[in-house]
């Protein structure tokens, strides 16, 4: 019986900590073959190649080379590129990661040449539809035959669209596979003296998001409470691309009022260190609420909902707002919380992609 061949697709920098076990996993099995492509949504040295070589994952078969563009533009030109890459490989089933552009792009174009999709992270729910990545795992669910998912709200969510029983599995959680098979090597990190900052004596703050930092006085206003807290502890900034011109353009507003330290995006294995040594972390990822709970280091999120809420139950999370007073509180409740979750999410045990693994045999 020839192998099931699966084209797994990445695109943005929080997509490789998640392909990275899987691909791990079906690779040790005989039953499945792998392609690995790579749209090119985020193409910097620092956004992409670096995390390929610190994961170890295989260079991929091949690269879309999209870069940059608005939702629409982005979206359009990865369904163009795709599509006969698809009808050249024909692959048994294309598996999507995450929220991102690429995920639903792929997810669309093969489910029209009638090639089932997987999603790894199914389920999660914002209920906030003015976010790009709620709108992305919406389709991607919706056009999926096999559904991954981290945390039983997402399981609730599924069952809730309709999406049938059968094609559901909770299976855990993959990027927390990449964090405990990693944690002992990041350890080892020198970032710290680097950045010359004591363990547990500095704050990590990261912030991306479109409706956090494209309007420069939104983006003020977020920043305002978080130099008060540098005033107390120093607060390392690594800037993600897309934040780098809004902070540029408040240049000079807090000069010599504030420690804020402003660094380039840093690689998976400084970063992993840099959380767990830190005596609070602040921002408005996804995935960084769950590293966190698992590392049990305080979260303070700057965002009005989330769509992981496990990371408020078990973990270390705690939701701020956008508004200067909320995130005063929620700087002032974290850093009183406790220092470890009282338990781990089900299922986050580093063992997720086995499981993806063991479903995908036997199809
Ligand atoms: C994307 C994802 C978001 C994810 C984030 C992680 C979507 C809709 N959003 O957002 O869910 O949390 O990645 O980083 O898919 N840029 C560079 N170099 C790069 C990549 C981007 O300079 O390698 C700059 C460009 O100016 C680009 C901007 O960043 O216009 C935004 O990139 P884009 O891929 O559109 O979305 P992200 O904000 O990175």
């Amino acid at each position: 019986m020839s192998p099931l061949h699966i084209l797994h697709v990445v695109g943005a920098r929080p997509n490789f900590m998640k392909i990275a076990p899987v691909l791990e996993a079906c690779a040790r099995r005989p039953r499945l073959a792998s392609t690995l492509v790579h749209t090119g949504q985020h193409y910097d040295e620092k956004m992409s190649k670096l995390f390929f070589e610190e994961l170890g994952i295989p260079r991929p078969d091949v690269d879309l080379e999209v870069g940059s563009g608005s939702q629409a533009a982005q979206t359009a030109l990865i369904l163009q590129r795709i599509e006969p890459l698809l009808l050249d490989r024909r692959p048994d089933l294309v598996l999507v990661v995450g929220d991102v552009n690429s995920t639903v792009a792929c997810g669309l174009a093969a489910v029209k040449l009638g090639i089932p999709v997987a999603h790894v992270e199914a389920g999660l729910r914002s209920f906030d539809r003015t976010m790009p990545e709620e709108i992305n795992r919406i389709v991607t669910d919706a056009i999926s035959e096999l559904l991954f998912v981290t945390e039983q709200s997402g399981v609730d969510n599924l069952a809730r669209e309709g999406v049938p029983e059968a094609k559901v599995h909770l299976v855990g959680n993959v990027m927390i596979d990449t964090l405990v098979k990693h944690r002992a090597s990041a350890a080892k990190s020198d970032v710290l003296s680097r950045l010359a900052l004591p363990a547990r004596g500095f704050a990590v703050l990261t912030l991306h998001r479109p409706a956090n930092v494209d309007d420069p006085e939104t983006f003020a206003r977020l920043l305002e409470p978080i130099v008060e807290l540098s005033r107390e502890v120093p607060v390392v900034f690594p800037v993600h691309p897309r934040t780098r011109a809004a902070l540029d353009a408040l240049s000079g507003r807090w000069a010599g009022r504030m420690d804020v330290r402003a660094i380039e995006p840093l690689g998976y294995l400084d970063f992993l260190k840099l959380m767990s040594d830190a005596r609070l972390v602040l921002t408005d990822s996804g995935g960084i609420q769950e590293e966190t709970t698992i590392l049990g280091v305080p979260c303070v999120t700057l965002r009005d909902n989330t769509e992981r809420p496990i990371t408020l139950t078990h973990g270390t999370n705690v939701l701020a707002g956008t508004r200067p007073e909320g995130i005063r509180a929620a700087i002032a409740r974290a850093s009183a919380a406790r220092a470890a979750p009282a338990s781990p999410p089900p299922l986050w045990d580093g063992r997720a992609a086995e499981r993806i693994a063991d479903i995908l045999e036997r199809l």
